[in-house]
């Protein structure tokens, strides 16, 4: 079977030299080296994108008897985009997305004026996730995230990672890879894995005796079970130090599981550094990190994610130093960090925060939220994130004939239809 969107606006390909690899600096908003003009269409093939080329050229040489619309035969699935952008499947490279409960009560202590600190030590935050999380079935538990990945999808996701993190124990941090896997198993979407046991601590055991638990229990059940294919850990004061970080990312590396690590979100303790030295695929959070240790990250090949859905929910400034990064040629991705307490998995909102609150480029934010995470997450052979030619075709429609217009609609969503491997997933109502 051939798909070929016809009709179509800007492209934005994002497929300048080593797709690999990530893009940096002013080159993220270069689009004449990024974007096609409007009047293309895309030739599909076996899920992956053939050719990009004129528009009338295609129909000519492929359906010379299409007048247009969306059609589909025994050879031919045609896809219309009317005029409208196309631009690559989005990648959320940092999503809490398996837990159960409701938080939406630590509002109103925020505005009382608790810092997250102050909820989690009255019993809020992390634990009372977890808490809930634990008293929940596996089925009911993959209903959720299910539901949740379907959502994601809807907003333009086609690539997930999602970490577990509200077990904090061997069995419970099993059951959520499990639902992780099953859930990678069974959905279109690209969902990775991660391990995030070490996201706090649990109130029955001494914090020395749950490292001790981390590193001898349940990282041999992560690797022996193949259940994820990185480390992450909660490197903040109050939760784990870089001492303990250093420890349970070095047994994880040695047995072959990557990490990618939460640092620096609420103050520099050199996470970042640590993150670079160790050789971690993503420092992320990264709000408060100096300049030395993102000159490092960016040396060492350590990706700064930044999370600016948890400053907005949070109710603090979004002053994240992203316009320096592209000054300086940072390499930089954004995420949704969707969690209990800040629960949007539309990356286009993400990207809105950074065009409409940072003053970012659009284009800029979009290579942020697809080739550069991608880069963090799929093997090179694999890769995914940018429409080159021979590359799964996953990709957008979206509501405006501008590729801009895929970060600018804060509250009602851009994403038209939404392909995996060259295959409808969703459609929406737009505007
Ligand atoms: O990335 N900071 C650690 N973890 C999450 C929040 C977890 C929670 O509040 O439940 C984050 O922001
Ligand atoms: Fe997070």
């Amino acid at each position: 079977m051939t798909t070929i969107i016809t009709n179509c606006g800007e492209i934005a390909h994002l497929s300048i030299g080593d797709i690999t690899k990530p893009i940096s600096g002013h080159e993220m908003s270069d689009k004449e080296s990024l974007v096609y003009a409007k009047d293309n269409a895309i030739v599909i093939k076996n899920g992956k994108i053939m050719t990009i080329d004129q528009n009338e050229v295609m129909i000519d040489e492929f359906i010379p008897w299409y007048t247009g619309g969306n059609i589909t035969n025994d050879s031919y699935n045609i896809v219309d985009a009317g005029g409208k952008a196309i631009i690559p499947g989005l990648v959320d490279s940092h999503t809490h997305l398996v837990w159960s409960g409701d938080r939406y009560n630590e509002l109103s202590m925020r505005q009382n004026g608790l810092s997250y600190h102050d909820i989690s030590n009255l019993g809020g935050g992390i634990m009372k996730t977890v808490e809930t999380t634990r008293n929940t079935e596996f089925t009911n538990l993959l209903s959720k995230a299910n539901d949740r990945l379907d959502i994601a999808i809807s907003y333009g996701t086609t690539t997930l990672e999602a970490k577990s993190g509200y077990g904090l124990s061997n069995n419970t941090e099993d059951i959520l890879l499990k639902v992780i896997s099953s859930l990678a198993k069974n959905s279109q979407c690209n969902v990775f894995s991660t391990w995030l046991g070490a996201h706090d601590f649990p109130s029955n055991k001494k914090r020395s005796e749950y490292i001790e638990e981390l590193i001898e229990i349940q990282l041999p059940n992560v690797y022996e079970n193949k259940l994820a294919k990185w480390v992450d850990v909660f490197c903040e004061p109050g939760w784990f130090s870089l001492e303990d970080t250093e420890r349970i990312v070095n047994a994880s590396h040695e047995v072959g599981l990557k990490s990618r690590l939460h640092v620096d979100e609420f103050v520099d303790s050199n996470g970042l550094k640590l993150a670079s030295e160790l050789g971690s695929v993503s420092g992320d959070h990264v709000a408060f990190s100096n300049d030395e240790s993102r000159n490092l990250a960016s040396k060492s090949g350590t990706m700064q994610t930044f999370l600016p859905g948890t400053p907005y929910i949070l109710g603090k400034k979004i002053d994240l130093p992203i316009q320096k990064c592209i000054d300086e040629d940072w390499n930089f991705s954004i995420a949704s960090d969707f969690n209990p307490n800040y629960s949007s998995l539309s990356m286009p909102f993400i990207g809105s925060l950074l065009t409409h609150r940072l003053n970012i480029n659009p284009l800029t934010s979009l290579v942020a939220s697809t080739r550069n995470p991608a880069s963090t997450l799929f093997e090179s052979d694999e890769m995914r994130g940018s429409l080159a030619i021979g590359s799964p075709a996953d990709l957008n429609i979206i509501s405006s004939s501008y590729i801009d217009g895929w970060c600018q609609t804060p509250g009602i969503n851009p994403i038209s239809k939404t392909m995996i491997d060259g295959e409808i997933v969703n459609s929406n109502k737009t505007i």
